[in-house]
């Protein structure tokens, strides 16, 4: 039986023929409507349905590949009229394959060939597309104009689903959020209409854009302010040389140095990539002469046993490529696959017993973990002097502005084995031990490290906080039919 709508899906025998018939249906709608495709199988296709997380693999029902916003608008359309989930992918780099729906069975827009970044030469507003990667970003502004924009590390994250939900990097603590950037947004919504959101047009919506961004439409362009890339910057490294009874005194210094001694000039983090040893890494707007002045309040108080183990100086795109750790940031395709499994914490400190507990895990139970590589980042993110704390939790979607640190848990296989669900609860113990005499206000969750564990409505409450209802109501408004779900998207409120 040859079945031609995918109202009848239900009626055939197998999900595979299913899947076929349906395949077929949007491939023609959006083939109809002049819209290029990835076809199964095809090079393309084969490129753009390889996950960054291997351990999350989903079968798109059809993929579209959009070179204008009129492709991502028709596409939106070919999804609401045959009643299939559509979701973007800018660079893929989501940790749960948010950018395949987290599922299968979705249209995908792949938007990774609309990758143009260009600059107005006397607003230095850069006008970016919507699948253009981090370290393309960096170098065509850098290059092209000596401009930059704070934002994460990976040269191969896109700019889309970085920019929405976040994005922190080592000039975060001094310039902000790579979402304190955003000026503007071109927005294909779930209606198919095709809208501006800026702070006088539709500002609801750009609101919501800075740090649930996935949830009410897909960003067709970005317009971002920037600053004049620094000549030179300093590279610190510390090794801490913490042990067991010295690490909860080590984690203390650090604290009441970034809360409130920290200068605005230092960005920088506690680390550790499964070595058994902690050490301070970070970028310094300023020479190495003034680096030490900065950084001696909190040598002054650390345990005994730490060494600086590195300064030097860098221009800005240097310093962008040496925290990439490849040569080149150039990036206009995706970075090697991972099989690992990821979590986050944003915290208002890590004192106490919280920080007891954290130490104790982390040489009684991680320091044990040998036969795979993982790591934390305890990065400095807020304190008196954070530019991403100057506005308040509820400015922008964004609600861990109130945070000192945003903590990232990793912890990855080197092959394509399945990764053992024995393992899971390595991480999750450690995040249970650290957050276990925490009061609820005391955390949350970094929506942009997605842990594809954590059922909706916790997830919710973890990335979205105190601005959760707010958010519920505008999901209501731009997607109360959830064209764009994902399972831990913004349930629209009822
Ligand atoms: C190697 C690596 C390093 C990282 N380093 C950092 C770091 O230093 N700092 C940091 O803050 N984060 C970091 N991250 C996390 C990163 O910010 C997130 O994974 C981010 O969401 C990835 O964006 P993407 O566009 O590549 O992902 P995608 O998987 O394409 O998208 C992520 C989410 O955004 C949605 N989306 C994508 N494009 C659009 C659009 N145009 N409109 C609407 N929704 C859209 C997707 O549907 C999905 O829900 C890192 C991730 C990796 C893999
Ligand atoms: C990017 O810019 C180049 C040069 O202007 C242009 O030829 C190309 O079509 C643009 N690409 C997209 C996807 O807009
Ligand atoms: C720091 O340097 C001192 C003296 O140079 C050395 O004894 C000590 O082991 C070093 N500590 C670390 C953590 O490297
Ligand atoms: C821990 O480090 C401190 C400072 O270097 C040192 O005095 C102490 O002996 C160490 N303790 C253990 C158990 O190694
Ligand atoms: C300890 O952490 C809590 C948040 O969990 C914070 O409110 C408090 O100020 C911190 N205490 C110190 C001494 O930094
Ligand atoms: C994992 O799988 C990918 C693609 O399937 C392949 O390219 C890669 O070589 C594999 N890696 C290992 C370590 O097996």
């Amino acid at each position: 039986m040859r079945v031609t709508t995918p109202l009848f899906v239900g009626l055939i025998a197998t999900a595979a023929e299913a899947l076929v018939v349906t395949r077929a249906t949007i491939d023609k709608c959006l083939v109809d409507s002049g819209v290029p495709i990835d076809t199964k199988g095809d090079e393309g296709w084969v490129r753009d349905v390889a996950p960054f997380n291997i351990r999350l693999p989903y079968l798109p029902t059809a993929i579209s590949v959009p070179l204008t916003t009129a492709h991502i608008q028709k596409s939106v359309l070919c999804g609401k009229k045959l009643g299939i989930k559509v979701s973007a992918k800018s660079g893929g780099h989501s940790y749960a394959s948010f950018g395949f729906g987290g599922e299968n069975g979705h249209l995908v827009i792949e938007l990774d060939r609309m990758y143009n970044v260009t600059l107005d030469a006397k607003t230095k507003i850069a006008t970016v597309q919507p699948g253009a990667r981090l370290g393309h970003v960096a170098t065509v502004l850098y290059e092209q104009y000596n401009r930059a924009i704070a934002h994460g590390t990976c040269p191969g994250v896109g700019i889309s689903g970085h920019f929405l939900h976040g994005g922190f990097g080592f000039s975060s603590h001094m310039h902000g959020l790579a979402l304190d950037f955003v000026e503007s947004v071109t927005v294909v919504l779930a209606d198919g209409s095709v809208v501006e959101a800026s702070s006088s047009k539709n500002s609801d919506l750009l609101w919501a854009i800075k740090g649930a961004g996935s949830n009410f439409g897909i960003v067709a362009s970005w317009k971002l302010s920037t600053f004049e890339a620094p000549d030179a910057l300093t590279r610190f490294g510390v090794t801490l040389g913490w042990n067991k009874s010295t690490a909860v005194a080590g984690l203390e210094a650090v604290e009441a140095y970034a809360k409130f001694k920290a200068p605005r000039e230092i960005n920088f983090r506690v680390g550790d990539y499964g070595k058994g040893s902690p050490a301070i890494e970070g970028l310094y707007y300023g020479t190495q002469a003034q680096w030490r002045k900065d950084i001696a309040p909190l040598l002054d108080t650390l345990p005994a046993g730490w060494n600086i183990s590195e300064t030097r100086t860098l221009n800005w795109i240097e310093s962008v490529i040496s925290y990439s750790n490849y040569d080149n940031v150039d990036w206009i395709t995706p970075s090697p696959q991972e099989n690992f499994y990821a979590k986050s914490l944003a915290l208002k400190g890590l004192n106490g017993t919280s920080a007891q507990n954290f130490v104790n895990y982390y040489f009684d139970v991680a320091n044990n973990v040998v036969d795979r590589f993982w790591f934390f980042q305890l990065d400095v993110h807020g304190g008196k002097t954070s530019q991403i704390t100057k506005v308040s939790n509820s400015e922008t979607a964004y609600a861990h502005r109130d945070k000192l640190y945003l903590v990232q848990f990793y912890d990855r296989y080197e092959n394509n084995e399945t990764y053992p669900a024995s393992s899971f609860g390595f991480l999750d113990g450690w995040v249970d031990t650290v957050t276990e005499p925490l009061p609820k206000s005391d955390w949350g969750a970094y929506a942009n490290y997605a842990d594809a564990r954590l059922p909706r409505a916790t997830a919710e409450q973890l990335y979205y906080g105190v601005n959760l209802p707010k958010l519920q109501k505008l999901k209501a408004k731009y997607d109360p039919k959830q064209l764009f779900y994902y399972p831990q998207g913004l349930s629209p409120a009822t």
